[in-house]
């Protein structure tokens, strides 16, 4: 496909002596306003190196740009900057070819031959799937196809909370106050309650916590008994969490929770007590890090016990030896930022080079908006199972009303349901407090999922209904070429959300090619208009359905042919 930057870039530097093409090529920008063309020299930067006022050069540039300029309709001197207006038929078959030809439009092979892990979602066995793992989980998941789709073969771990004391806690609980036949109904919920049952007989009787420590050391040790409920424990969670991945459609290669590294630790502990890392404090084992001005690093506890990030440490020389990874992606909330900038440092501190390969991409919280039904009023959890399921009853409720005789309502509400949940949480960028408000995440006219797959479906039907096949033509009006591009930032788009691990540049730009599809669909009378303009037209329709459909799919969501 055609790069307006190349052959702007080849332009220039051809006609002015002194300036490389990669100086040119870097300071070319893409103008906000297509009034000030296509792309844009800026000459700002210049005017040191060539001591002369920006204008000056702008216009001495355009004077002798002469035969180097074939691809641009019209150039302009404006103010300092030079711009280009490219010849639009040119550039739209380019684009259009390559979007609707080209299999892997907007992808690249950056990644060949690298690997990525990324570590994401994470939930906690016996503790409920709330709200707060939405991000986590998507985030996760888009990056996982987005990295692919750049050619990293993407590694997705779900690196499940399933060791630590909450487990004699649990094992307690379920001795006293519960039931298998009661667990095998309830399933997570029943735990859960279990859990919180725990915590309010503790306060007046303290000690159920000794008993809950003696379980988890025994558990710890490899008692039968106990060994057998965790497990069962965390079958009973897994089910419920798969359950829910699948609704989300989230995919995992390995689940590899934390209790998979039981047995990786000791190397680590030995590797950082030969290299002289290893501090003894009030009886535990830490690394001191006041060098660094954090707290210490602890790695085992004055009972041997050892924590979350001596698992975290172990799993990361696993995945290094295992996969050998170009990079490691942790998505979390951002209250663990500490956590993450300790346990890297502790790598470095080891002298492994890998460590600047670690890189955790931090969140913000995630709420829903209160005096709603869903608000988390008296401490209740906001289960992601009941979101999920509210935001499908919801939109079913709104096709009723607007497509009372649409095939596989159902199917379709859950589809738009779930993608007005994800690509809510996905729609700003990472480190934002996301607060959740049903009216904004399924309004249909909105930046919203169900707007951008009602537009996908909008263009789906354009396209069986026509009497012609697309085929590039001529570009006849402002609107037109406007979608076209749109669709040529598709791949700087997807590069931009990967190059910062936010998904939300995917998100945004399916926003705006959805809303310059449907201001082209409002002005541009497709099966009315003569057969040139309505094979072009519908080229413009078919790349834009197909980039939407692509654009949804890098996110997380599906993409309805009817809706
Ligand atoms: N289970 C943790 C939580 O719910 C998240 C784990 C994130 N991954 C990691 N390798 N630490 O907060």
């Amino acid at each position: 496909m055609i790069d307006l930057k190349d052959v702007a870039a080849k332009a220039i530097s051809s006609s002015i002596n002194g300036v490389s093409y990669e100086t040119v090529y870097d300071l070319l920008e893409f103008p906000p306003d297509a009034k000030l063309g296509d792309v844009s020299l800026p000459c700002f930067k210049l005017s040191k190196t060539m001591r002369k006022a920006p204008p000056v050069i702008a216009g001495e540039i355009l004077s002798r740009l002469g035969d180097n300029n074939e691809f641009f309709d019209k150039t302009e001197a404006v103010g300092g900057y030079l711009n280009f207006f490219i010849s639009r038929d040119k550039f739209a078959e380019s684009v259009l070819d390559d979007a609707i030809n080209n299999e892997n439009y907007g992808g690249s092979d950056v990644g060949k031959g690298k690997t990525v892990v990324l570590d994401y979602s994470s939930p906690n066995i016996a503790k409920p799937f709330h709200i707060g793992h939405l991000p986590s989980t998507v985030i996760g998941n888009s990056l996982y196809r987005i990295y692919g789709y750049m050619g990293y073969k993407a590694i997705g771990v779900n690196h499940l909370g399933d060791w630590g004391t909450q487990f004699g806690t649990m094992i307690v609980a379920y001795k006293r106050w519960g039931n298998k036949a009661e667990v095998e109904k309830g399933g997570v919920k029943e735990l859960v309650r279990l859990y919180v049952k725990f915590h309010q007989e503790e306060e007046k009787e303290p000690s159920l916590r000794d008993e809950a420590r003696y379980w988890f050391s025994e558990l710890e040790k490899g008692n039968e008994e106990a060994r057998k409920l965790w497990s069962w424990f965390k079958s009973v969670s897994l089910e419920e969490f798969k359950r829910v991945y699948n609704i989300l459609g989230v995919e995992f290669d390995y689940y590899t929770g934390e209790s998979f590294y039981n047995d990786k630790m000791g190397a680590v502990v030995d590797e950082l007590r030969e290299k002289g890392l290893l501090v003894k404090s009030e009886g535990a084992d830490i690394v001191d890090l006041s060098a660094y001005d954090m707290p210490p690093c602890i790695i085992r506890k004055a009972d041997g016990s050892t924590l979350y990030a001596t698992r975290d440490l172990a799993a990361a020389f696993y995945r290094k030896k295992t996969f050998d990874f170009d990079k490691c992606i942790y998505l979390t909330a951002s209250q663990q930022n500490l956590h993450f900038k300790q346990w890297f440092k502790v790598v470095e501190l080891m002298g492994y080079d890998w460590a600047k390969n670690l890189v955790h991409a931090p969140f913000g919280m995630i709420s829903l908006s209160s005096g709603e039904s869903m608000s988390t009023r008296h401490g209740v959890t906001v289960w992601l199972d009941d979101v999920l399921s509210q935001a499908a009853a919801k939109t079913l409720e709104i096709i009723k009303e607007k497509n009372p005789d649409m095939e596989n309502m159902e199917s379709v509400a859950r589809q738009m349901g779930t993608g007005a949940v994800i690509f809510g949480a996905l729609s700003t960028s990472r480190i934002k407090d996301v607060a959740f408000s049903w009216d904004d995440v399924l309004n249909f006219d909105g930046e919203t999922g169900p707007y951008v797959q009602y537009t996908h479906a909008r263009a789906c039907s354009i396209l069986r209904k026509a009497d012609t096949s697309p085929e590039f033509k001529k570009i006849t009006s402002d609107a037109e070429y406007r979608v076209v591009r749109q669709l040529y930032e598709f791949p700087d788009k997807v590069k931009l959300a990967m190059e910062t691990n936010e998904p939300s540049a995917v998100t945004r730009y399916i926003i705006d090619l959805a809303q310059e599809f449907n201001r082209f669909y409002h002005d541009c009378p497709i099966n009315s208009a003569e057969d040139d303009v309505k094979k072009t037209r519908l080229a413009i329709t078919l790349a834009a359905k197909k980039v939407l459909c692509k654009g949804l799919w890098l996110i997380g969501l599906t993409a309805p042919e009817r809706v």
